[in-house]
């Protein structure tokens, strides 16, 4: 209530500090159930527990705007990156959103919310805020070893279906590459993967934050633990409020500082940041993670290899009997995969990209899209055009 109060009271002050009123897009302020459903579409809400604990919501689209209820449509996972959740396959809207398009071309579409994201930052016995070290002590490797079978498992159980396609955006796709490692009977539970901005080996990235977080090492593990900052940039409706006012369509700074921001989190790409969005991207984005996922990609960059966690050797060897972490064997990772990323993504570049598909044993299409960043893949303005039409052919074929 406060919030809301306080939410109102600055927009009023905003509006009369200039000429126009802000243009305010109606997605604004809206959470996942209400954006999907004010679109015209059903929306259905799930719950999964994990192996270890924690409790997931995965959020299902079953049918499309108009089209006659459940009709045995092939099932299919979308996961998206770190610091996102359901919403952002869908906060791009109809014509432009991956999770309603695929709805309207008739899949069955559910969004997994990962641990410690807005809808999941629940654990059977942990409390996010009270037991912080221990909920939320997990990377990318916990997320593809107990989040994604949970979610499979379950759609799987609810359509009848024995296998399902699967989307991944960036982390999406490296947490996929853990479980079908680890439990290569997963491979067969999924007909093709789409993996958007795919992440594996990462020598080189260019994130300034990855990049921080590695030059400092040692700095940043003392700070994390002395200060317990493991949970980075929970949701707050703070952040929609901010975009609002300062990023909308009226405003000097949104061509500035507000496209920057996503040129620093993704890599430089004017042509396909639509800036109007903004607001109502950072309605729910950033939607929270784990420090440890952050050192976990800064350890990838530091070792050059896509493995897991390094506790340090004394640790490592009560954790894995061997001094250094193990690696995650890609040839063991068999589901068809398609990989799309960009020339001017600061995550997945070329040399790391190509040395992850030369591991994999079934990569059917690997394809670079000049000018695109990190985050283009699931918003560009052309990611239509340039992307998702191409899966969806692909897709018939699986
Ligand atoms: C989904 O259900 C849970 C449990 O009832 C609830 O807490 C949560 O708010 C719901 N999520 C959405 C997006 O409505
Ligand atoms: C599948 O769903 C049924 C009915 O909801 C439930 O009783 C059963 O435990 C589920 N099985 C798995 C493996 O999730
Ligand atoms: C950018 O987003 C706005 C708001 O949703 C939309 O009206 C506009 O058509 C989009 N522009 C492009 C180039 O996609």
């Amino acid at each position: 209530m406060i919030t809301e109060a306080l939410m109102v009271a600055i927009l009023a002050f905003a509006a009369c500090g200039q000429n126009k009123p802000p243009i305010r897009n109606p997605d604004f302020g809206l959470n996942v159930k209400q954006l999907v459903q004010r679109h015209g579409y059903p929306f259905e809400n799930h719950t999964v527990v994990t192996q270890d604990g924690y409790i997931l919501e995965i959020h299902r689209i079953p049918y499309g705007r108009n089209s006659i209820a459940y009709n045995n449509r092939p099932p299919m996972l979308l996961i998206p990156g770190i610091m996102c959740s359901s919403v952002d396959w869908v906060n791009t809207g109809p014509e432009k959103a991956l999770g309603f398009i695929l709805a309207d071309r008739g899949y069955d579409v559910w969004l997994g919310n990962t641990r410690g994201t807005t809808w999941s930052r629940r654990h059977i016995r942990l409390d996010p805020d009270r037991d912080k070290k221990e909920f939320w002590d997990y990377s990318f490797h916990e997320i593809g070893s107990y989040d994604l079978p949970a979610f499979i498992d379950h759609m799987l159980n609810v359509t009848a279906h024995k296998r399902l396609f699967y989307v991944g955006h960036s982390q999406g796709t490296a947490s996929l590459f853990v479980l079908a490692s680890l439990k290569p009977h997963y491979n067969n539970k999924i007909r093709l993967s789409i993996a958007l901005s795919p992440l594996a080996y990462a020598a080189h990235i260019r994130s300034p934050v990855t990049l921080f977080i590695a030059k400092f090492w040692s700095l940043v593990e003392a700070f994390v633990h002395t200060t317990q900052f493991y949970e980075v940039l929970p949701s707050t409706p703070l952040f929609g409020l901010l975009a609002q006012i300062f990023c909308n369509d009226y405003s000097p700074f949104q061509n500035s500082i507000c496209a920057g921001i996503f040129y620093v989190a993704g890599g430089y790409s004017p042509d396909q940041l639509n800036t109007s969005l903004i607001p109502v991207i950072g309605s729910n984005t950033p939607s929270g993670s784990s420090m440890k996922q952050m050192q976990h990609y800064a350890q990838l960059y530091l070792s050059k290899s896509f493995r897991q966690y390094d506790y340090g050797g004394k640790i490592n060897l009560e954790k894995y009997n061997q001094p250094t972490p193990p690696k995650y064997d890609l040839g063991k990772v068999t589901i068809p995969h398609l990989f799309y990323y960009g020339s001017n993504d600061l995550f997945s570049r070329k040399e790391d990209v190509d040395k992850t598909v030369s591991e994999l044993p079934n990569v059917i299409i690997n394809k670079r899209i000049e000018g695109f960043n990190h985050l283009d893949s699931l918003w560009g303005i052309d990611a239509v055009k340039l992307i998702f039409n191409e899966v969806l052919e692909f897709m018939k074929q699986f």
